[in-house]
């Protein structure tokens, strides 16, 4: 891979992988067939991009894509994203998005029904209990909807989806992030309001978890949140002049223990499911972990900035900064505005 001069979505994912494999999923020496996976654009294989259909997007532009698959593939990453690996790990093909043959697919080896910028709750959760406009493409309950129909078309009956989801492994998340992403990415709006929500964005998981255990289901990996106060764009946003609120490695430190409040509530909550659903295997993955060891010790994985966005623009931590004419962001950028550079 050679000397990255900022973080990549690359090494994470192969990090977090290294960390799954110490975890039961390895050690079980079970073997699945199939592999179902739920979440967000960081683990969409494609998804997002099928549903917006000829039109352009910067997504559809190099440098998504370009370490791994040369060529733009419908992964908001410029190789391979988490679920990626896992498959690999687990001796299967990619997983297929579901979207493009949701109708017609028999998905052999699984597929994948995450969406870019998918939340956790409904829209109209944020809608009613705060006056909050969200729009994501899809949800979690949109994702759930569209796995049961596709289960009742390849494994119809009860019986026979309860044996195909016996054989496989099913991941759910992580998903949860952007239901505070987008409320953190509003300045105008108090930053201890998710503090409020944040029980009901973990219930709302593990009822997903409950509902795919009902089905049949008996393993199921349940990742955490990442210490989004080392994302380049909240270090961004939420920048300051106060010493104290950064931690030794220059992370935004309020917003590393929110994720870890979130961390933790899912903890307790997957420990609910355990007890409630003896002889189903619910593995906890820690994202948290995994991506802050390319904080704590970046030259061991020849990053030379963790802070640093790979792709963006001439904002602070190279994100997008300024007017949409002046923005330089990843991939094709506005008209007349220069494009984002990515690091090599
Ligand atoms: C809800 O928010 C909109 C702006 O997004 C505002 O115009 C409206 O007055 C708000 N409604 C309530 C009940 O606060
Ligand atoms: C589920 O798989 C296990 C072995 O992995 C097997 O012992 C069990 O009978 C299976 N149950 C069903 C309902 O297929
Ligand atoms: C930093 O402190 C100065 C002076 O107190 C203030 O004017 C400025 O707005 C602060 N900047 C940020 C990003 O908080």
């Amino acid at each position: 891979m050679g000397s990255r001069t900022c973080s990549s979505a690359v090494v994470l994912a192969i990090s977090v992988v290294a960390v799954l494999l110490n975890a039961d999923v390895a050690l079980c020496g079970c073997s699945y067939k199939r592999f179902f996976a739920f979440g967000d654009s960081l683990i969409d294989t494609g998804n997002f991009v099928y549903t917006i259909g000829n039109g352009p997007s910067p997504l559809k532009e190099l440098p998504f894509g370009m370490t791994f698959f040369k060529h733009p593939s419908g992964r908001i990453s410029d190789g391979r994203v988490v679920v990626d690996f896992y498959a690999e790990a687990l001796g299967l093909p990619l997983l297929p998005p579901s979207i493009p043959e949701e109708a017609t697919g028999q998905f052999p080896t699984g597929a994948n029904f995450a969406v870019f910028g998918s939340t956790a709750l409904p829209p109209e959760y944020f809608k009613t209990k705060y006056n909050f406009t969200v729009n994501p493409p899809s949800t979690l309950d949109r994702q759930l909807a569209s796995f049961k129909k596709v289960l009742a078309r390849i494994a119809p009956g009860d019986v026979a989806t309860r044996a195909l989801l016996n054989e496989s492994l099913v991941l759910v998340g992580e998903i949860g992030g952007n239901d505070y992403n987008f409320w953190f990415g509003n300045p105008s709006k108090p930053r201890e309001t998710p503090e409020e929500y944040l029980p009901d964005v973990v219930a709302h998981i593990g009822a997903a978890v409950q509902e795919v255990i009902d089905l049949g289901a008996r393993t199921i990996v349940v990742p955490g949140n990442f210490p989004i106060g080392c994302v380049p764009t909240y270090l961004s946003a939420h920048q300051s002049n106060v010493t104290a609120d950064y931690d030794e490695f220059h992370c935004l430190k309020w917003y590393n223990e929110f994720s870890q409040k979130h961390n933790r509530a899912l903890q307790q909550e997957l420990a609910r499911l355990r007890s409630k659903n003896p002889g189903v295997k619910v593995v906890y993955a820690d994202y948290y972990g995994a991506a802050m060891q390319f904080v704590q010790k970046p030259q061991a994985y020849g990053i030379a900035d963790p802070l640093v966005a790979c792709c963006g623009g001439n904002g602070p931590y190279h994100t997008p900064a300024g007017r949409a004419t002046t923005r330089r962001s990843c991939g094709a950028a506005p008209t007349g505005s220069p494009a984002g550079t990515a690091c090599t």
